[in-house]
């Protein structure tokens, strides 16, 4: 049996109250945190979004009745007074440890079936369990603290933007396909047969034409919807801080960005260091196998062709001499590895896809488990990794940029295994001059790099026929921890430049104008130089509350099955329904 609100009216949130309250009167309003009952005694711990606060039921008979009906999760209202707790039952850990408050009347609000698993405590519960009670999973304070968290930090991107001079502008949801590599999802429309809407990918061609618009300085916190397999980084619909500014340049990105990070890792009491390290794509993949480098663990890789030019090791030097090249990095702290832990790694990076893998040891004199290599080759590659007496130098030969990657990953799955990312420092980068083009051999045609928005560098325009693959493009992105958090470009203003960018595409004049028709119109009425950039605000959120995982600060996430298991979502729908949007389903 419940009781009604009635008059009860909250005087103080449940992590209020402090030794200065003492002796005044305080109505508290939440859920049954824990119960102690101890006889004549009861201790109820109350919760709500601020704290928990300790209740306590002493000689009063009717009250001692309530408290025993309580459980876990009972909402109730409590009335009484703040006074010190006694020496013994101060709670230093927490922040209204040491008063409570002596009840005179407790209003049991609503009662609760038993929660599938513990709200007090942070213990290990299945994700399925978690995902399909989400409103209990969002009272337990770890994820109290994300959402709490990921409001803080929209609040501070709406003020910088604000103060900036931004205007934030919706677009809308019910949309025409905007190209960004991903499915759509279509929304069909009742009222015109056959014809269906696209939910955005991302808001590119509006933003853009905002800038045609003259609304100079745009940005929005909104929803993008990419029909696109689930990853601990991805979900089917996610949020993105959209930013598009008239009359800029890639700099110009750049510095209106960098100031906002402090404002963001603020709400974490953290500092950025400005201004944010830059690295080409081409030296990012060299160095770091990645466009989207980890920079915590050091570890660059480095070339060391030149040793191997004339090494008595024939594998290396053949490669060389074929216009492949050698490489490696040195593993921090790697010398005391065992011999059978060497085995392992070198059978682990076969499995990765090296064809080899080389080590050595610096030392006098250096070892190596090629057993032809001497001290005039070893000597020179250590020092070229900069390896110390405690590391070991990892090699490998191949084609430039293969080689690199196999020996990024290799990388950073060592870095992860060593525990050598820091999860307390946080490494910015800007990551420029992407190519503007990729090939893909399966369908034997060229696709955006980023979209097909995307400006060329000036001076690689007049390579865009003749050798697509060399173009380089206006475009960036931002990367935090190894995790792409933003990314964006310098776009293409000129109708005429747009349209050969589209048949380098190979997409067809009609097609274009089927597509991207009024796009294409637009840019005919006197568009400015622009460009932006999308923030990925799950992803940075994520990063700042340490969790693994994007699902841990969205409050109601899709699974890795991309399903709702607490609305139940996707789900079949009504035949009249059906019916009503001219839709008939196969099965
Ligand atoms: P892009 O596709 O790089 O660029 O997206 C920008 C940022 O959004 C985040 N992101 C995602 N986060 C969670 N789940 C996903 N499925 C997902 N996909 C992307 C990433 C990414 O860096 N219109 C362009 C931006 C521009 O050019 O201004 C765009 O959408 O952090």
């Amino acid at each position: 049996m419940s009781e009604p609100l009635g008059d009860l009216t909250r005087t103080h949130t449940c992590g209020a109250l402090r030794a200065s309250d003492v002796g005044a009167e305080a109505i508290v309003l939440g859920w049954v945190h824990r119960i102690r009952d101890l006889g004549g005694v009861a201790f109820i711990d109350i919760r709500d979004r601020e704290g928990v606060s300790q209740v306590v039921v002493r000689e009063n008979e009717a009250l001692m009745a309530v408290a025993k009906r309580l459980r876990s999760e009972y909402v109730i209202g409590v009335s009484g007074v703040v006074q010190r707790r006694s020496e013994d039952t101060v709670n230093p850990k927490l922040a209204t440890g040491e008063v409570e408050i002596l009840a005179r009347e407790i209003r049991l609000l609503n009662e609760a079936k038993t929660p599938p698993f513990q709200i007090a405590e942070d213990g290990p519960v299945s994700e399925d369990v978690r995902l399909r009670y989400r409103y209990l999973d969002l009272r337990r304070p770890r994820l109290q603290h994300n959402i709490g968290l990921r409001h803080r930090v929209s609040i501070a991107i709406r003020k910088y933007f604000d103060a900036n001079g931004f205007w934030e502008v919706e677009t809308p949801i019910l949309a025409k396909s905007t190209p960004e590599g991903a499915r759509d999802f279509l929304v069909p429309s009742r009222v015109h047969p056959g014809e269906f809407y696209a939910l955005p990918q991302s808001p590119q061609i509006f933003k853009q034409i905002l800038m045609i618009a003259g609304a100079d300085r745009y940005f929005q916190i909104v929803r993008c919807f990419r029909d696109e397999d689930q990853r601990a980084d991805r979900q089917l619909e996610f949020t993105q801080v959209d930013v598009e500014v008239s009359f800029a340049r890639p700099e110009t990105i750049y510095g209106l960005i960098e100031p906002l990070m402090p404002e963001i890792l603020k709400e974490v009491g953290r500092e950025v260091p400005l201004p944010i390290r830059r690295m080409s794509y081409s030296d990012a993949i060299a160095a770091y196998g990645s466009d989207k480098p980890d920079l915590r663990c050091g570890m660059e890789i480095h070339d060391l062709s030149e040793a191997f030019r004339d090494a008595e090791f024939r594998v290396f030097k053949q490669i060389v001499a074929g216009g492949g090249v050698v490489r490696g990095f040195a593993v921090r702290g790697g010398n005391r590895y065992s011999r059978s832990q060497l085995d392992v790694l070198v059978d682990q990076a076969r499995q990765m896809g090296f064809s080899g893998l080389i080590w050595a040891r610096p030392g006098e004199p250096p070892l190596s488990s090629v057993k032809s290599l001497g001290e005039a080759t070893l000597r020179p590659a250590l020092d070229r990794v900069k390896a110390t007496s405690d590391d070991l130098l990892l090699m490998a030969a191949g084609p430039a940029e293969g080689t690199s990657k196999l020996l990024g990953q290799l990388r950073l799955a060592i870095a992860k295994r060593e525990n050598l990312l820091n999860p307390e420092a946080f490494e910015f980068l800007w990551v420029t001059d992407f190519p503007l083009l990729e090939y893909h051999a399966e369908d034997g045609r060229w696709y955006s790099m980023h979209h097909p928005f995307t400006a060329p560098l000036d001076e690689d325009i007049e390579k865009l026929e003749s050798d697509p693959g060399a173009v380089r493009a206006k475009a960036y992105d931002l990367v935090l921890n190894g995790s792409e958090i933003g990314g964006g470009s310098v776009r293409i203003h000129s109708a005429a430049l747009q349209a050969r960018i589209f048949q380098c595409l190979g997409i067809t004049g009609e097609e274009a104008k089927l597509r991207f028709g009024f796009f294409l119109e637009a840019l005919e009425y006197g568009t400015p130089p622009h460009g932006g950039i999308a923030l990925g605000l799950d992803r940075i959120v994520a990063i700042l509350a340490g969790e693994a995982s994007i699902r841990e600060v969205i409050a109601f996430p899709k699974t890795a099955n991309a399903v709702d298991l607490m609305a139940g979502a996707p789900s079949p729908v009504d035949p009249k329904q059906l019916r009503e949007l001219h839709l008939k389903t196969q099965n």
